[in-house]
């Protein structure tokens, strides 16, 4: 059987619910010694050989698993952070193939309303469409559902007669061409097709393919709208082959935070009502009697992926599997807001942490996210040739256009914030950045963070882009085609302090930054 990814769905073994999961990974040498010497490298002190390509870049596939049962387009996951994740951010990754988690510093009912609004962002059949009357004029109906700069959030409308009947479909061109008087009526397009209530969405689909409609509206006998379908939905929902991160009815995937039990379970009958596709118990810690009670009180009372986070070493995942984890996320002190490492002086460096935990997860045939320290686009391809199925990013995602908060005017350039959850200012505002560390006293807190800004980024696509271009070059180079064979052969060179500074640029005055090479105030030491 061809093998593409690191779980071969197909080959689930019932009852179980495990997967197929091969090749194993090779044993890399470098990493064995880090294991062995007891002396753990991080991304810095390695570089991926390079091999031979027997395939062009255009067919390389960069699917992969976040959890057991959560696939992802591209390898990237957003970080539950209060200045990385809310819904925003979560839509636009999801587009492009991602998965965003929404962080915890909220109540439990804004994280479940931030999740549904992911959910609702693309329908592929909307049961309630707005609907608008015939003698509405354009400059009312632009009033009612226009945004603050006059966009509407709607491009299709079915328009009323004054027995709320079908009459036609007014669309997002009527109200360029439209007087701001003009009534809907004046405007509307008679001509279109309807369809009856209950249509398939296949049926549609053949409809909708063959004209030029963009929406197509489902009536009643009596010519009452009873829904609507919107072409770019259902095309996505039918072709599957957008780079969409979509759950099996058609809507965005989205991942949400949740503590340890009492808030792991306040949350999750919120999060699991408005559809949540997986949620990530969010520790320092994970390897503690808390959080395995609280997986395994999950999977007792809900059908839903559980990832485990954060820990650093194999033992630590054949626990957290054995209670109930679907997904494991790794990394102890190595982020760039963390300070856990000199607080507590504990951790392991990234790279042999995410090895260690890949060799033991994939006996457990268990996917690993690599969370945290990744300054590079290379970072990628070297945790995923390490073991990673994903990596989850914070800073590299700071300071994008669709992160929470304001932009900040500073020494002549932009930025936006970016804080440790562990840092003393989100530890003050929130009860869960005091829980995520373990800290019930406000007035005696012990950051193990920091708080700073980043230079802001602009739109998330075009990060991602980078980022996704990087990850291919570096699967072209290693010979790998896909997620599941960079893990499997891709091996790595340590490097001397010579050879790294040979890595970067040098003897040269950067005149223009790359976008894809950090600016003096990113790479400046830590
Ligand atoms: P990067 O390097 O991508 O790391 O900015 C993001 C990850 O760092 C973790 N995190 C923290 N760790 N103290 C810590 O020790 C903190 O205050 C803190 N805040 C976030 C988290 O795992 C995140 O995904």
């Amino acid at each position: 059987m061809e093998h593409t990814s690191a779980f071969n769905i197909g080959e689930t073994i019932v009852g179980t619910k495990t997967y197929d999961y091969k090749p194993k990974m090779k044993l890399k040498q470098i990493l064995e010694e880090s294991l062995k010497s007891k002396t753990s490298i991080s991304f810095d002190d390695i570089t991926v050989v390079p091999d031979y390509a027997y395939f062009k870049l255009n067919e390389i596939d960069m699917s992969t698993y976040f959890s057991r049962n959560i696939k992802l387009k591209i390898p990237l996951v957003s970080a539950a952070m209060d200045t990385v994740t809310e819904s925003a951010l979560a839509i636009e990754l999801a587009k492009l193939g991602g998965l965003g988690v929404i962080h915890r510093n909220m109540t439990p009912d804004k994280q479940a309303s931030q999740v549904a609004e992911v959910k609702r962002c693309l329908n592929v059949l909307i049961e309630n469409p707005v609907c608008i009357y015939a003698t509405e004029t354009i400059a009312q109906i632009i009033e009612t559902y226009g945004g603050e700069n006059g966009e509407l959030s709607f491009h299709s409308f079915p328009v009323l007669d004054e027995g709320s009947k079908l009459i036609g479909m007014l669309g997002e061109d009527s109200f360029k061409i439209g007087d701001p008087s003009q009534t809907a009526e004046e405007l509307t397009i008679p001509l279109m097709i309807s369809a009856k209530e209950g249509t398939s969405i296949e049926d549609i689909y053949q409809d909708m393919k063959i004209g030029v409609v963009r929406a197509i509206p489902l009536v009643d006998e009596n010519r009452e709208v009873k829904g609507m379908y919107v072409f770019s939905d259902v095309r996505r929902k039918i072709e599957g082959d957008e780079i969409c991160n979509i759950d099996n009815k058609g809507h965005l995937k989205v991942g949400a935070a949740i503590g340890v039990l009492d808030d792991a379970y306040n949350r999750l009958e919120k999060l699991a009502a408005v559809n949540v596709d997986v949620v990530v118990i969010d520790t320092a810690h994970a390897d503690s009697a808390d959080v395995l009670e609280t997986i395994n009180q999950i999977k007792k009372d809900y059908n839903i992926d559980v990832v485990a986070g954060n820990i650093s070493n194999g033992k630590a995942v054949k626990r957290l599997v054995d209670a109930g984890a679907d997904g494991i996320k790794v990394g102890q002190g190595p982020g760039s807001i963390c300070t856990t490492r000199v607080v507590a002086g504990i951790g392991r460096a990234q790279v042999t942490a995410i090895y260690d935990c890949a060799k033991m997860a994939e006996d457990y045939k268990i996917p690993i996210c690599a969370d945290g320290g990744l300054r590079y686009p290379g970072d990628i391809t070297k945790a995923i040739a390490a073991g990673a199925n994903s990596v989850m990013l914070g800073s590299m995602f700071a300071g994008l256009e669709e992160t929470p908060g304001e932009i900040i005017y500073y020494q002549g350039r932009k930025w936006k914030s970016y804080r440790g959850m562990g840092s003393l200012g989100a530890m003050q505002e929130s009860q869960s950045s005091r829980e995520r560390y373990g800290q019930e006293n406000p007035s005696k807190l012990v950051p193990e963070g920091v708080e700073g800004i980043q230079p802001y980024k602009g739109p998330l696509n075009e990060t991602v882009g980078q980022l996704v271009g990087g990850l291919k070059a570096g699967m072209g180079y290693a010979g790998t085609k896909t997620i599941d064979e960079l893990r499997q052969k891709g091996d790595f060179d340590r490097v001397t302090d010579a050879a790294r500074e040979e890595s970067h640029p040098h003897d040269i005055f950067i005149t223009k930054e790359a976008p894809n090479y950090p600016g003096k105030e990113q790479n400046e030491p830590r």
